[in-house]
């Protein structure tokens, strides 16, 4: 909800989509109350805090990092890419002396909480992830702008404790993240390896432009992961909006909301939705 609150309040003042799912990124990345995002978030088994993001407009043109350390804004980084350089995305040491040449200042990313639960974890290095907590480990934002411009941005630390090197669907292009301003936009939390996989925004999209509704080509999204993988342990919910406005989720397990602001004569209406289950 703060987010959706940041990315509409920038609205207000003009911004446009693109604007608005940046502004509404930035501010849970600098949240160190947040364990899966940015500052704060949970490291990998190492001790590394490793973070992926991605951003994309309505014109297909997209920015991406991954496996960035120590800076706190991967979403600003990531737009840079797309705006300022002829590539899609930068990974690790490269992305992070892209960061240095714009000025972009380096801080400790790793908090006292996530270094103790780190230090929990490590007593029986169990990889089994908490569903809707240690596999809730995104954040993603689709916006429509008064103009009628869609955007996305996605932004995680990844899933806590990953091994060293790691790289989620965050970052990915088709799989974190699509939006075609002519369509919709689609994006997705929880475990990236499921989501990369199907390739879950970019078969959204394309549902939707086959004719299907948001919430219809979400629920289908997530019904090809439940036909082939064992789902029992693995959560992943995608976010969908239509080029008309129109919005929808879906969820495999329950729980995972997802939070809905709409603009309407000048009042902004904010709901959280819980994203229904098969
Ligand atoms: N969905 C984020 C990740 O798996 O890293």
């Amino acid at each position: 909800m703060p987010a959706n609150e940041a990315g509409m309040a920038a609205a207000l003042k003009g911004a446009s989509a693109l604007d608005m799912v940046e502004a509404g990124a930035r501010l849970v990345e600098s949240d160190p109350e947040g364990q899966s995002v940015g500052v704060g978030g949970l490291p990998d088994r190492d001790g590394h805090v490793t973070l992926d993001a991605c951003i994309m407009d309505h014109t297909l043109n997209a920015g991406s990092v991954c496996f960035v350390q120590n800076i706190e804004h991967p979403i600003t980084l990531a737009r840079r890419v797309m705006e300022d350089t002829p590539h899609v995305m930068l990974a690790g040491a490269g992305a992070e002396q892209f960061a240095a040449s714009l000025g972009m200042p380096t801080r400790d990313l790793l908090t006292p909480a996530s270094a103790a639960a780190l230090k929990e974890w490590q007593a029986t290095s169990e990889y089994a992830p908490i569903i809707n907590i240690e596999n809730h480990d995104t954040i993603s934002l689709l916006a429509r702008d008064e103009q009628g411009r869609l955007a996305g941005a996605c932004t995680t630390s990844g899933l806590a404790y990953k091994m060293h090197g790691r790289v989620g669907d965050s970052p990915i292009i088709g799989a974190g993240l699509y939006v075609d301003g002519e369509v919709g936009a689609a994006a997705a939390t929880g475990l990236g390896e499921a989501v990369m996989r199907t390739l879950g925004s970019f078969l959204v999209v394309e549902l939707m432009r086959g004719g299907m509704s948001p919430q219809a080509a979400s629920e289908e999204a997530i019904g090809r992961i439940m036909e082939r993988m064992d789902t029992a342990d693995l959560q992943v919910g995608y976010i969908a909006l239509g080029a008309d406005g129109e919005t929808g989720g879906h969820a495999i397990h329950p729980h995972f909301s997802y939070a809905v602001h709409e603009l309407k004569r000048g009042n902004i209406k904010g709901s959280l939705v819980e994203s229904s289950h098969a």
